[in-house]
């Protein structure tokens, strides 16, 4: 996720501005710049690390007491230097930094283009310079108004001009701001450690504010121009707390994130009707008609969210789907015809295994479609098609929001192949589109209960084996919460699908032996209940993941980890937030590093 950074003051901007990017390093980015005033605004960007642009300033240092700085995450267009941030209108004195996504910045763009504008790079980002140049009349806080209401989409951005050296205007629509409070100086930021050892004293700017900022402090109003009386915050956190926002540790963060991620995966591509819009999906309806199957293929966590895909898209588009991990596929010699899809998923888009199975798709003639977090990795590199997930850098070695917004972009795929197919019916598009814009919610409600998993954590954190079963999607489920919980917490655990357990595993089911089992799907819920019976008999200790109005399974369940009531086919997106926090609290109990475990590594390069 791109980082912000601003400074009006009497000091020297460059060196605070690029401070304090530093300081946002932890949040990902792959291009950097700031941009000063002293009378004329000057540039300076950088494709890559920060010490790149260090060294040009080292060279050519820019002069002035304000101005504004931005690490980039690229979303639209390479990361690049002409792509990195600031980005300024053609006669630059109107300057722009953003972080988020302009929605309709295509059709901004194809506008500004027909009146004569040019363009130099490709971000949705430089359309903001260029609109708030057109829409100045003498106010800079009214042309940045007029901007935002031409502007869909979630994002923050932030503008100085030469016709105002004294100020800087920002505006926050869901991607943070803040502003710290100095002496006779003020800073702006898009995350608290960027200046945390300048001032504790900071300002929240909230979703659809706008704050006009000058060295004496900062006005905060409504996007509308409305006056906000805004509290000042102390920050007692230090600098370590900060950048994790202050959890004690990034994979808690990430897992409290993901109601957002959802949000930014879902921004601008799915509608109410459950209409979906792709924008990197270039294949066609005939193209999709004309399918005879589908491929998926990934590891870890991402085969994880494979499974998930497979049981929706044979559920929803009544398509033959395999999923395969990599590493088997790779050197599985395949029979993939020319009319099946190839869906690689990889967070990192650069796991050896997977870039190597995915690679099989053009020797079968068949297309290969990416689901991956990063722009420009070497699997969007390779790919016919690319849906990108908005989960922002993940940094956490397990992987938890990056998951979730692999399950969002399957079942946005789902639905864009199932219109085309025939297979969706618009009943059946809405309820899922309804289900899904609602989804955040429902996470943040899950999120609201920790204690349970914190409850249950306590009670096996000395265990010597723990079993997740579930049948269907609660199976993947029951896969991936198993993952999570090996990982790091070190717990020997295995996940079967309910019915395999009398095959073998159950001579495993002793006295107190935790037996986790997620109850989601209705369809198959007595067939589960049977399998759960076979556990108590045995004197197993059941903890279940359940629906809300679930009162069976307290009948054999010792404890309930509960997730609202929704639609089956999206239960799973809910279901797993629970698991995740288990694994964590069981981890945090036996004192591990939750972060970093042992023997693992965020992104496996190599075979
Ligand atoms: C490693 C990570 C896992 C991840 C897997 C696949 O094993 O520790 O968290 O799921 O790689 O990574 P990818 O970047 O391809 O999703």
């Amino acid at each position: 996720m791109c980082g912000i950074m601003g400074y009006v003051g009497s000091q020297q901007a460059g060196p605070i501005l690029v401070d304090g990017l530093k300081r946002l390093e932890y949040r990902g980015y792959d291009s950097a710049g700031i941009a000063v005033n002293n009378g004329t605004i000057r540039v300076q960007k950088a494709e890559g690390k920060i010490a790149n642009l260090q060294a040009l300033l080292e060279k050519d240092a820019l002069d002035g007491c304000i101005g504004i700085g931005h690490t980039r995450w690229a979303t639209h267009g390479a990361p690049t230097d002409a792509n990195a941030h600031p980005h300024a209108d053609p006669s630059g004195e109107f300057v722009v930094v953003h972080n988020g996504i302009i929605e309709n910045f295509q059709a901004i763009r194809d506008e500004l283009a027909a009146a004569g504008a040019e363009f130099s790079s490709e971000t949705d980002s430089e359309v903001l310079a260029h609109l708030v140049a057109r829409e100045y009349d003498g106010d800079l806080v009214a042309a940045v108004r007029k901007t935002v209401a031409l502007c869909e989409g979630a994002y923050a951005m932030v503008v100085i001009s030469q016709r105002e050296p004294e100020k800087i205007v920002a505006v926050r629509k869901i991607s943070p701001l803040v502003i710290g409070l100095g002496e006779g100086e003020t800073y702006l930021a898009s995350d608290i450690p960027a200046v945390l050892h300048r001032t504790r004293d900071f300002l929240i700017i909230e979703d659809d504010e706008m704050v006009i900022v000058t060295a004496e402090g900062a006005r905060v109003e409504t996007i509308e121009g409305d006056p906000v009386v805004r509290e000042v915050t102390h920050i007692d956190w230090d600098a370590e707390q900060a950048e994790k926002g202050g959890y004690d540790h990034f994979m808690l963060k990430e897992i409290h994130e993901q109601p957002t991620v959802i949000a930014e995966t879902l921004q601008g591509r799915l509608d109410e009707d459950g209409t979906v819009w792709l924008e990197d999906v270039e294949f066609d309806d005939e193209y999709i008609a004309d399918l005879t199957g589908v491929w998926i293929t990934a590891c870890g966590t991402a085969y994880h969210a494979g499974l998930i895909g497979q049981e929706i898209f044979r559920r929803v588009l009544r398509l033959p789907t395999n999923v395969e991990y990599a590493h088997e596929l790779r050197y599985a010699d395949p029979i993939i015809g020319p009319r099946e899809l190839m869906i690689a998923i990889s967070q990192s888009g650069e796991t050896a295994d997977t870039l190597a199975a995915a690679r099989i798709a053009p020797d079968h003639g068949s297309r290969m479609l990416a689901i991956t977090n990063v722009v420009g990795s070497t699997l969007s590199r390779y790919a016919d098609d690319i849906f990108y997930t908005r989960a922002g850098p993940e940094i956490s070695v397990a992987s938890t929001k990056a998951y979730i917004a692999m399950l969002i972009a399957q079942y946005l795929l789902a639905l864009r192949l199932g219109a085309a197919r025939g297979t969706v019916d618009s009943e059946l598009a809405q309820r899922v589109a309804h289900g899904l814009h609602r989804m955040p919610g429902a996470i943040e409600e899950v999120l609201s209960r920790e204690h349970e998993a914190v409850a249950v954590a306590e009670r096996i954190v000395d265990a010597d084996d723990v079993y997740f079963i579930g049948r269907g999607l609660d199976y993947a489920i029951a896969m991936e919460g198993s993952l999570k919980l090996k990982e790091i917490s070190y717990l020997h655990s295995e996940a079967m699908p309910a019915g395999e357990l009398k095959h073998g595993t159950l001579a495993l089911i002793t006295d107190g032996v935790p037996v986790v089992v997620v109850l989601t799907q209705r369809a198959v819920y007595d067939k589960t209940i049977s399998a759960v019976q076979e556990v108590k008999a045995r004197g197993g200790m059941i903890i279940a993941v359940a629906y809300d109005t679930d009162t069976e399974i307290e009948k054999y369940a010792e404890l309930v980890m509960r997730i609202p009531d929704m639609d089956d086919l999206l239960a799973p997106v809910a279901a797993v937030v629970p698991l995740q926090l288990l694994a964590y609290h069981v981890a945090r109990l036996r004192g591990h590093d939750i972060d970093q475990p042992r023997n693992l590594a965020k992104s496996v390069t190599v075979e």
